[in-house]
């Protein structure tokens, strides 16, 4: 199995760049379990006259982050994982205008039999993290995704003695109400384990 090195598309949208903290760990956790990870945005859809100054400079950040192209990235990946905020408990529509261009990928069954995670973030503890992922895993199902979360043995997930993200379903985190929180060590972590948990069941899929 040493010598398989799955290709992971880490694809995200991030509008103040919590998401985008959050794919650059999992992008760590690829590599760190062997895997050759491909670190894309999906495109804005909100016009640059509407950007706030928090947007400007989350922009500015990723700016080097290649955008994709629904119709090309897909093809030849081993491994998913999805990063998209929480807009009204679903994801936003940013990472959903990739998705509706992906019929001819859907037709093909490109992606069949590939592991997908996702990671969300929302201002609020329970504003929709866990709805976002889940619902975004239904509509990765129809790809014929296979749906990889976070298992309870990453113990992150298990404190209390501070606010965190993170469940089951997927990594996540808490940006608060007007976007001051970027995430933790703790969620940076499971991000990063879950990326490697795809990572690992990619390359036992991988196995012929
Ligand atoms: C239109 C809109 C809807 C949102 N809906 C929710 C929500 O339902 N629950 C919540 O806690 N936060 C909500 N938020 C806050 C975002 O989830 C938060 O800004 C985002 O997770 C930050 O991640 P980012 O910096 O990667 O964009 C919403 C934000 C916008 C702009």
């Amino acid at each position: 199995m040493e010598n398989y090195k799955p290709k992971i598309l880490v694809l995200f949208y991030s509008m103040y760049g919590h998401m985008f903290a959050m794919a650059k760990a999992a992008a760590e956790g690829v590599i760190e379990a062997g895997g050759e990870s491909v670190l894309k945005q999906v495109q804005e859809l909100v016009p640059e006259e509407k950007w706030d100054d928090g947007i400007k400079a989350a922009k500015k950040a990723m700016s080097e982050i290649p955008v994709a192209f629904p119709q090309e990235d897909l093809k030849g990946i081993d491994g998913l994982i999805v990063g998209v905020p929480t807009r009204f408990g679903n994801m936003s529509a940013q990472m959903r205008n990739f998705w509706d261009q992906t019929s001819s990928d859907w037709i093909a069954g490109t992606l069949i039999g590939k592991p997908v995670s996702v990671m969300s973030s929302s201002a609020t503890q329970h504003g929709g993290q866990e709805t976002t992922i889940i619902s975004t895993l239904w509509s990765l199902m129809h790809h014929g995704l296979i749906a990889v979360g976070l298992p309870y043995s990453n113990q992150e997930q298990m404190g209390i003695s501070e606010i965190s993200g993170g469940s089951p379903y997927g990594a996540s985190t808490i940006t608060g109400g007007m976007g001051e929180r970027m995430p933790s060590e703790n969620e940076l972590q499971m991000a990063k384990s879950l990326a490697k948990h795809n990572t690992e069941i990619a390359k036992k899929l991988m196995v012929k």
